[in-house]
């Protein structure tokens, strides 16, 4: 397996593999891949990972600047991220996210947020203590890793591409 940025070359395959992920899942709105196209159009979409195997790209991670507070403060968020549905729980994930937690690291970023089931993200290394809100989300879904131990605080907010919080 190879982790690596995206290509030109990779936009549809990473639009397509991102459909066929999240189509499973009941929290899905079906808007992930057309989300990662206007993060790219709109310069948000500041990492894109892919994991490459047999030359097909089998698993895709995004990040985007966030703010707190209403400021960008080098705080990042993770997702959408998806791996090949046969192709899960093989480890693709974890070397996705850790990845593109060493590339936000070296770069200079406070740290990186997401949102979503803490039973799979805990084992990323992501926590919540309640102090990081989005919107009407269970405050326990709304987890951060920091680089340097500081945890933020207040209210999150990802790129306009994602919308108005829920
Ligand atoms: C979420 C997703 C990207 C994880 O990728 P993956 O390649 O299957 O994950 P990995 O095999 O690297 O697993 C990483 C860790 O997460 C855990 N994990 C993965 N899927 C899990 C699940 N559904 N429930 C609980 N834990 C899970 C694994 O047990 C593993 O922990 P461990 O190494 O400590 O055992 C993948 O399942 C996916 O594409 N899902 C559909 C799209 C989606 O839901 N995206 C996230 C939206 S929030």
């Amino acid at each position: 397996m190879l982790i690596r940025p995206e290509e030109p070359r990779d936009h549809k395959s990473i639009h397509q593999l991102t459909k066929r992920a999240f189509v499973p899942m009941s929290f899905s709105d079906g808007k992930e891949a057309p989300l990662i196209d206007m993060l790219r159009d709109s310069g948000d979409l500041r990492i894109s990972l892919v994991a490459e195997i047999g030359g097909k790209v089998a698993g895709h991670v995004a990040f985007s600047p966030v703010t707190i507070d209403g400021k960008h403060d080098g705080w990042f968020g993770l997702g959408p991220i998806s791996v090949e549905p046969e192709l899960q729980k093989q480890g693709i994930g974890r070397a996705l996210v850790e990845a593109g937690l060493k590339l936000l690291e070296e770069s200079g970023a406070r740290g990186c947020v997401l949102t979503g089931d803490p039973a799979i993200y805990s084992r990323f290394g992501f926590r919540s203590d309640g102090r990081l809100t989005y919107g009407r989300t269970d405050p326990r879904e709304v987890q951060w890793v920091a680089f340097n131990g500081e945890a933020p605080i207040g209210v999150l907010n990802f790129a306009a591409a994602f919308g108005p919080a829920p």
